[in-house]
């Protein structure tokens, strides 16, 4: 089957990183935010098709304030020039979570990323920002609800498709491959209904410093997998 056409990555491990090197953790953020160009670019170049980013979760406004406004203001920073470079790359920008409490700017910011890179065919990147999978999966039911009582959706006709459609992801495909960086190995509420199939691959190298040659070892493991066990 070869590269996966879906990769999504939990970026963790900014704030170790920072502090073996005696940084504050707002410079591991920083790092990692422009690790993200490069990681993006090296995928597009592997042809893997769609990428997926844990960027900030709903658990993570429980961090100290000023960590919570660095890290909203490395996305902002982010977002600014991202529209140029999806321009420049052909590339589709998609914001999955619960983007109503995020700054009203920011807000606007997202939805014009959003629609003035709909028509790119390139490359499909989206980031999961105030993301929470319970959440998207608590929003979702809400929707078929509201639409069941009001005629628009018919309960006979509910399968596990129109789950997937009710959802923050309902125009991409899952992903085939789950990152997730320094060591720890569990999901942290990421795409919960979305990962049923997915190889999971984890590694002690934490976000800042996981580069192409990282990448590239994460995707030749899911490839002999895939060689020796083939996909269910
Ligand atoms: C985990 O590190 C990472 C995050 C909380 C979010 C990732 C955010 C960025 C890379 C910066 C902004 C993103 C973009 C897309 C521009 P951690 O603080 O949990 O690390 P630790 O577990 O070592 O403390």
């Amino acid at each position: 089957m070869g590269v996966p056409k879906h990769v999504a990555i939990i970026l963790d491990g900014n704030g170790r990183w920072a502090k073996a090197k005696g940084l504050p953790r707002t410079a591991g953020h920083a790092a990692g935010a422009k690790n993200v160009r490069k990681v993006v670019e090296a995928a597009y170049h592997m042809g893997i098709r769609y990428m997926t980013l844990y960027a900030f979760s709903t658990e993570n406004w429980n961090r100290p304030e000023e960590e919570v406004a660095a890290l909203m203001n490395l996305l902002d920073n982010y977002l600014k020039t991202c529209l140029a470079e999806a321009k420049k790359n052909n590339m589709r920008v998609r914001v999955i979570g619960d983007i109503s409490r995020l700054d009203p700017a920011m807000q606007d910011k997202i939805r014009n990323l959003e629609e003035e890179s709909a028509n790119y065919t390139g490359f499909d990147l989206t980031f999961a920002i105030n993301y929470g999978s319970r959440d998207e999966i608590l929003r979702g039911v809400r929707k078929i609800a509201a639409d069941v009582k009001e005629g628009r959706l018919d309960i006979k006709e509910l399968e596990e498709e129109t789950i997937s459609r009710y959802l923050d992801t309902a125009d991409l495909p899952d992903p085939d491959l789950l990152i997730r960086t320094s060591g720890e190995q569990r999901l942290s509420n990421f795409l919960l209904w979305q990962l049923a199939y997915t190889e999971f691959y984890f590694t002690p190298v934490p976000w800042p410093v996981f580069g192409e040659k990282e990448l590239k070892e994460a995707v030749r493991v899911y490839e002999e997998r895939d060689r020796r066990y083939g996909k269910i």
